[in-house]
């Protein structure tokens, strides 16, 4: 049988090695380069991959790359991207001084973009979404993760799951739904919590397309006791657990989401000896988010010694209005180099398969035979400059499933 498409003319085709789940520890540095390489693909998927040279099959159609290079499309696990308003006011009283968690504990940050986000309907919230959306994929992000959590009640957050459900229908990009639990209510806290855990959780587990739900773990936010409640009623639905852990403080959120088994566990920025022994000892993934560190001047997480440690490193955007304005996912995946101390090839292995793994999908973030045909062409004959290139894109061609998009 002829494959599809055959694709030549690659000066290097970089991927993580094959294997299974996410890389830890300094594995991550491990990548495959063939050189001179050649891609089949059929009915979206690899056929085969290798040197050119060993290629003998047949494909009904074939492109020349003209000598550049080419990696798997990246994952962005983590983003925000679903949200109504601005925080321009907050980005410059923080300029002259205000924190954060000042901003957040009068009542104004998150709590002022739940206001501005609930009062726009379904409509608006996709035509304001969608191109942030396609601005990560023209960054080179071909599977993309929105998260809830601007929804001012339990049902305004299931609304805004399948508003983040429908914009999959409208991109190229493979969109990924994660319910946040996101902050209490200024009052009746233990109602909501009720709600979140009861009818929302059943409702999310219906849906079928929910991939996490994740818990704001923070002094502002919610305990670890509280976010153990969540994950057992997302648990009871067989929906995987998340956290926003260490942003602010370490109160206790790491060791409760390790010990859970939650995919993922995000942000550390806060984090210690104490939480990296713990993470780099389990198979949840430490997710870390440059741009927060970049736009709020908050420490790096530990991203270095995590990997040295053992853990499985992802990288994110975490793009929102109020820690991460960052509309682009390579450049998170290259913050992640200058910000958190990865290696240029850890970076690639934490932008791709291991970002994967925190969403829970095993067939994409490699280039090997049976994997989603999702990547990138590069503008440069050197893979290295997809990591190097910062503010202007390196990215000169993306294939999602086999098929050129225009992004
Ligand atoms: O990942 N820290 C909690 N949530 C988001 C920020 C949301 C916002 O500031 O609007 C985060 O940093
Ligand atoms: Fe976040």
């Amino acid at each position: 049988m002829p494959s599809d498409l055959l694709v030549t003319g690659i000066s290097q085709l970089v991927t993580p090695p094959a294997s299974i789940g996410a890389v830890h520890g300094v594995r991550m540095r491990e990548l495959d380069i063939i050189a001179d390489a050649a891609i089949a693909i059929s009915h979206g998927r690899i056929d085969w991959v290798g040197a050119r040279t060993s290629w003998n099959g047949e494909a009904r159609e074939q492109i020349d790359l003209g000598g550049r290079a080419v990696v798997p499309g990246l994952v962005d696990p983590h983003t925000h991207a679903l949200w109504g308003g601005d925080r321009l006011q907050d980005f410059e009283a923080r300029s002259s001084g205000l924190g954060y968690e000042e901003i957040l504990a009068a009542g104004g940050g998150i709590r002022s973009t739940i206001q501005q986000t609930t009062r726009r309907s379904s409509e608006e919230l996709i035509a304001l979404t969608l191109p942030r959306v396609q601005a990560l994929l023209r960054s080179g992000a071909t599977t993309i993760e929105i998260k809830t959590g601007y929804g001012a009640s339990p049902q305004v957050e299931l609304t805004m799951l399948e508003t983040i459900h429908a914009l999959d229908q409208l991109t190229p990009a493979a969109i990924m739904a994660t319910l946040l639990v996101h902050l209490p209510p200024p009052s009746d806290r233990e109602e909501y919590l009720q709600q979140m855990t009861g009818f929302v959780m059943f409702e999310a587990g219906r849906l079928g397309y929910v991939r996490a739900v994740d818990v704001f773990i923070e002094r502002e936010a919610w305990s670890p006791e509280e976010a153990r409640r969540i994950f057992t009623a997302a648990g009871n639905q067989r929906i995987p657990a998340r956290a926003h852990v260490d942003q602010f403080h370490a109160i206790g959120g790491v060791e409760m989401a390790v010990e859970f088994g939650a995919r993922s566990v995000d942000h550390l920025e806060a984090s210690g000896a104490a939480q990296i022994a713990s993470i780099a000892a389990s198979s949840t993934v430490a997710v870390v988010l440059p741009g927060v560190t970049l736009h709020l001047g908050i420490p790096a997480a530990p991203g270095r010694t995590l990997i040295d440690a053992g853990a499985a490193v992802a990288v994110g955007t975490d793009l929102n209005p109020g820690s991460s304005p960052l509309f682009s996912t390579q450049m998170a995946m290259a913050l992640s180099v200058r910000i958190n101390g990865l290696t240029p090839s850890e970076a690639l292995t934490a932008a791709t398969v291991n970002a994967a793994d925190v969403l829970g999908l095993t067939d994409r973030g490699r280039l090997h035979r049976m994997q989603r045909a999702d990547f990138l062409v590069l503008d440069s004959s050197d893979w290295r400059d997809v990591v190097y290139t910062m503010g202007a894109s390196p990215v000169a061609r993306i294939f999602i499933a086999g098929r050129e998009v225009v992004a």
